[in-house]
C-alpha cells in the first residue's frame, strides 16, 4: 500500500477539510502531515459545522486513527479546546487519536513573538493567524524546541523554562510590547495534562507498519501550495513546506512510497493576510463573491480577499506537487455570475508570462482573461453530474483540459452531501 495524499493548491482554505471528511471512509488512518493550528477546516454533516485545527478531519468516523505527524506544531491550549469541542457529540477518540513524540510544542511565548514580530514589522506585516507558527519552526530549525516526546521526561519543566528565558530575552528587545505569562502558562500546562492522556507514537514506524499490513493512510494538508515556505509568495507564507515533498518529511514517508496525490483547488481563488494576489477582485464581483461563498477564515474570522481562478499560478501548483487527480469545490458559489472567468496569463512589463514569476510582490502584474459562460442555476441539490446544467459541466471541462489532469470530485455545497463524483 502507497500513502495517499491530499492538499491544497492555492493560498489555502480550499476546502480540505471536507473532502478528507468524505474519503475517509476509504482509509484507515489519516495523518496531518505539517502546519499548526493555523489551519481551519470545516466539516459539515447532519446540520452541524464543525472547525478543526490540529485534529486531522478523519475524527468523526469511528473505526478510523487519527495521527498528528512529526510534521505538525502543536499548541496544547488549541488543542484541548478542540477536544473539549467533540465532547457533545460523543466522539470516542481515546485509542485511535496519536500523536508523534517528534511533532514540536508551541509555547505560549512562541505566540508572544509571533505578536511582537508582526507588530514590529508594520505595514510589511504577513498577516499571521499570530498563532506561534513562524516562531514554533524558527526554534525546531535553530535545535531549540520542546516536543511532545519531552512532556514524558523528567526534566519537563526545566527544559520549558530554558527556552521561555531565551524568549523573554528576545522579547525584551521589542519596545512597547508588553505581556502577562502567568494565566498563559497556566492554561499551557492543562493543556499538557489533557495531552498526556493520549498516545505518543514513533509515527513513522507506526505508518511504516500499517502500510505493511496493507492500511491505507491519507495524509492531510495544512495551508496551500502558495503558502509553502519555499514555493508559495515568500515572504508572505507559513513556515512549512505545504506540498507533497512535506508528507515526506512530516510523517517519515519514503517519496517512493507516496501514491494518489489529491490537489484541491475552488473554482475561483482566496487569499487571508497580506501578500500579492495577481487576479483579486476589488470591484462589486469580489464582494459578492466573498459574501455568496461565505469567505471568512475559519481561524480568525477575517474577510477573505477574493478573484478569479488563476491558472498559471494552478498550473505552478500542480507541478511542484506531482497532482495526480483534482477537487473542485465551491462550484455553487459562481451560480451568481452570468459570466466566469479564467486566468491564462499575466502581463509584466508589457511581456505575456505564462509561468509562474520568481517575484510577484514588487511587479505589476496584469492577469489576462479567457471568458466562460456562466450557468445561473442553483447546483447545491445536484445529486449528480449528469443533473448538473450544460455551462456548469463546460466549465469543468475547460478546467480539466487547461490544467491537464482529471477532476474527480466536484464539491457544491459545504455539506458532505453536496459532493459529486465525476468519474462517472
Ligand atoms: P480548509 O482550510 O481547506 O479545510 O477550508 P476551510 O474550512 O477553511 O474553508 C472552506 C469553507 O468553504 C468552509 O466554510 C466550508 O464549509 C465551505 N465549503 C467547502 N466546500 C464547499 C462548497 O463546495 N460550496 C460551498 N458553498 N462551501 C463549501
Ligand atoms: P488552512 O489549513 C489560509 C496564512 C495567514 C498568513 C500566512 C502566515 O485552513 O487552509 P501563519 O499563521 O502561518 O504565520 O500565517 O499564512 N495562513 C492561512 N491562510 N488558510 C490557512 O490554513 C492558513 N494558515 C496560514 O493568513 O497570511
Ligand atoms: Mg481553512
Amino acid at each position: 500500500m502507497k500513502v495517499d495524499v491530499l492538499l491544497g493548491l492555492q493560498w489555502g482554505d480550499e476546502g480540505k477539510g471536507k473532502i478528507v471528511d468524505v474519503m475517509t471512509p476509504n482509509y484507515d488512518i489519516i495523518a496531518r502531515f505539517q502546519g499548526g493550528p493555523n489551519a481551519g477546516h470545516t466539516l459539515e454533516f447532519e446540520g452541524i459545522k464543525h472547525v478543526l485545527h490540529t485534529i486531522p478531519s478523519g475524527i468523526f468516523h469511528p473505526e478510523v486513527v487519527n495521527l498528528v505527524g512529526n510534521g505538525v506544531v502543536i499548541d496544547p491550549v488549541i488543542f484541548k479546546d478542540e477536544l473539549d469541542k467533540l465532547a457533545p457529540y460523543n466522539v470516542e477518540y481515546k485509542s485511535r487519536l496519536l500523536i508523534s513524540k517528534k511533532a514540536h510544542l508551541i509555547l505560549p511565548t512562541h505566540k508572544l513573538l509571533d505578536a511582537a514580530s508582526e507588530m514590529a514589522k508594520g505595514k510589511n506585516k504577513i498577516g499571521s493567524t499570530l498563532k506561534g507558527i513562524g516562531p514554533t519552526y524558527m526554534d525546531k530549525t535553530g535545535r531549540n524546541g520542546l516536543r511532545v516526546g519531552d512532556i514524558l521526561s523528567k526534566n519537563f519543566e526545566q527544559k520549558y523554562k530554558a527556552l521561555v528565558e531565551k524568549h523573554k530575552n528576545i522579547l525584551s528587545h521589542y519596545e512597547a510590547f508588553s505581556y502577562e505569562l502567568d494565566e498563559l502558562e497556566r492554561s499551557w500546562f492543562e493543556g499538557i495534562e489533557t495531552m498526556k492522556t493520549l498516545e505518543f507514537v514513533d509515527s513513522e514506524i507506526y505508518i511504516d507498519e500499517a502500510v505493511k499490513s496493507g492500511k491505507k493512510v491519507l495524509a492531510e494538508g495544512a495551508q496551500g501550495t502558495m503558502l509553502d515556505i519555499d514555493f508559495g509568495t515568500y515572504p508572505f507564507v507559513t513556515s512549512s513546506n505545504t506540498i507533497t515533498a512535506g508528507t515526506c518529511t512530516g510523517l517519515g514517508v519514503p517519496p517512493t512510497k507516496i501514491g494518489k496525490v489529491i490537489g484541491i483547488f475552488k473554482a475561483y481563488c482566496t487569499r487571508v493576510g497580506s501578500g500579492p494576489f495577481p487576479t483579486e477582485l476589488f470591484d462589486q464581483d469580489g464582494k459578492d463573491m466573498g459574501k455568496e461563498g461565505h469567505e471568512f477564515g475559519a481561524t480568525t474570522g477575517r474577510p477573505r480577499r477574493c478573484g478569479w481562478i488563476d491558472l498559471v499560478q494552478l498550473k505552478y501548483s500542480i507541478m511542484v506537487n506531482g497532482v495526480s487527480e483534482l477537487c473542485m469545490m465551491k462550484g455553487d458559489v459562481l451560480s451568481i455570475f452570468d459570466e466566469i472567468k479564467a486566468c491564462t496569463k499575466y502581463i509584466i512589463e508589457g511581456q505575456e508570462v505564462t509561468h509562474f514569476p520568481f517575484d510577484i510582490n514588487d511587479h505589476d502584474i496584469q492577469p489576462v482573461y479567457e471568458s466562460i459562460p456562466g450557468w445561473r442555476k442553483d447546483l447545491t441539490k445536484l445529486e449528480g453530474m449528469n443533473e448538473a446544467p450544460d455551462a456548469f459541466k463546460s466549465y469543468v471541462d475547460y478546467l480539466e483540459k487547461q490544467l491537464n489532469v482529471p477532476i474527480h470530485v466536484v464539491s457544491v455545497g459545504p455539506d458532505r452531501k453536496q459532493t459529486l463524483d465525476n468519474t462517472k
